[in-house]
């Protein structure tokens, strides 16, 4: 790994690779994409199938969803204390040969059938016995690295990976995922947006961001420092953070990505300068972005929350001109730095059609 991958590891490396995902940041995600698990084999890779909530909403929604398998595998330094929202499980568990399971060890969950009928959501009481039962949850290996090789098995077998990996890791696991033609649904920063594992499959159109771009909470372990900003703890005394710029990261086709922007402002330029660095207009807001303007924009990232690529075309970033191929140029607009840009250019198209 090199470039801006690396200083972003350092930057976000286990400040945030403890962070666990609430069980309506996945739900109401997920809402948007429930016909399209059926018959398939879900993978959560960074996943303890007792203390993640992507394994709880993938147990519990098992059979309305129609899954056709799933499987979670959980590293052996997975440090969450308190569980989720309504399941308490405690260890010891017992594995396949009567032995208990601890939490030293990386763990597997495999399930084909869930109990109950088709449409039903599977009531926790269900989900502890089934996690409960000998041998249901087995012993891995190794640790449930996800680039181990007993868990590349697993990635290898499945159609869509879903879930929040360490940050720091976050890149390698995109890559691997894109080397096995997996379809993923995972939760990052969107600054792994811009990194050059990622951007080129975003500019492409082979990745997007889902629906939820922005604030998002986490619960974080109980040996957390006390921040200022974006930490509390609940009445419960569990802790937590928030993470402003949180993000979806799919392969899985939605609706809103064949949705076209509505652009309602004309190009004049006294409010669209030009860089100084650049051929292209600066565009300080999405909602800004001018609807006769054949040129190249830079737009906020969070233009990539509307993005239709049958729309616009993405040309490149402009961040710090250097963190890869397609980082063009830093953007300063009379001698003076502006914030990271997206760049677009608008599509012409004689005859519309958004079958993308
Ligand atoms: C950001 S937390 C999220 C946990 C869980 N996916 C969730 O959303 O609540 C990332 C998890 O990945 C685990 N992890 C760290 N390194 C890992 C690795 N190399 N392979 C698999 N999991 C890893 C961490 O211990 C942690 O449990």
């Amino acid at each position: 790994m090199s470039g801006n991958s690396i200083l972003n590891n350092a930057k976000y490396s286990a400040d945030t690779d403890e962070w666990y995902t609430t069980y309506e940041t996945i739900a109401e995600e997920l809402a948007h994409y429930e016909d399209q698990f059926k018959g398939k084999t879900v993978l959560c890779n960074c996943d303890d199938p007792f203390e993640s909530n992507f394994s709880y909403y993938f147990m519990r929604n098992f059979n309305r969803l129609r899954i056709k398998k799933l499987i979670c595998t959980s590293y052996s330094a997975s440090r969450i204390d308190s569980i989720k929202d309504n399941v308490q499980l405690t260890l010891p568990i017992i594995d396949e040969n009567g032995d208990p399971l601890t939490s030293m060890n990386g763990f597997v969950l495999e399930i084909s059938k869930m109990p109950g009928t088709e449409s039903e959501e599977i009531s926790d009481e269900t989900i502890q016995q089934v996690l409960r039962k000998k041998g249901r949850v087995k012993k891995l290996k190794g640790n449930g690295d996800f680039r181990s090789d007993e868990c590349l098995e697993y990635l290898k077998k499945s159609d869509i990976c879903c879930t929040n990996p360490p940050f720091s890791l976050f890149a390698e696991l995109f890559s691997l995922l894109i080397k096995y033609e997996k379809q993923f649904l995972l939760i990052g920063n969107q600054n792994a947006i811009t990194y050059k594992e990622i951007f080129p499959y975003i500019k492409e159109n082979k990745a997007w961001v889902g629906y939820h771009f922005g604030d998002m909470a986490f619960r974080v372990p109980n040996d957390t420092e006390p921040r200022k900003t974006r930490f509390w703890i609940d009445d419960k005394g569990q802790k937590w953070r928030s993470l402003g710029n949180a993000m979806w990261l799919t392969n899985l086709d939605i609706p809103k990505r064949h949705q076209e922007l509505e652009l309602t402002q004309t190009y004049d330029e006294e409010t669209y300068p030009k860089y100084d660095n650049y051929n292209a207009i600066n565009v300080s807001r999405v909602a800004n972005i001018p609807m006769d303007y054949d040129g190249i924009m830079g737009v906020p990232i969070t233009f990539l929350k509307y993005h239709n690529g049958f729309q616009f075309e993405i040309i490149g970033e402009a961040n710090h001109g250097s963190d890869n191929e397609f980082d063009l140029f830093k953007p300063k607009i009379n001698g003076k730095e502006q914030f990271k840009r997206i760049l677009i250019r608008r599509i012409k198209h004689e005859v519309k059609n958004h079958g993308l």
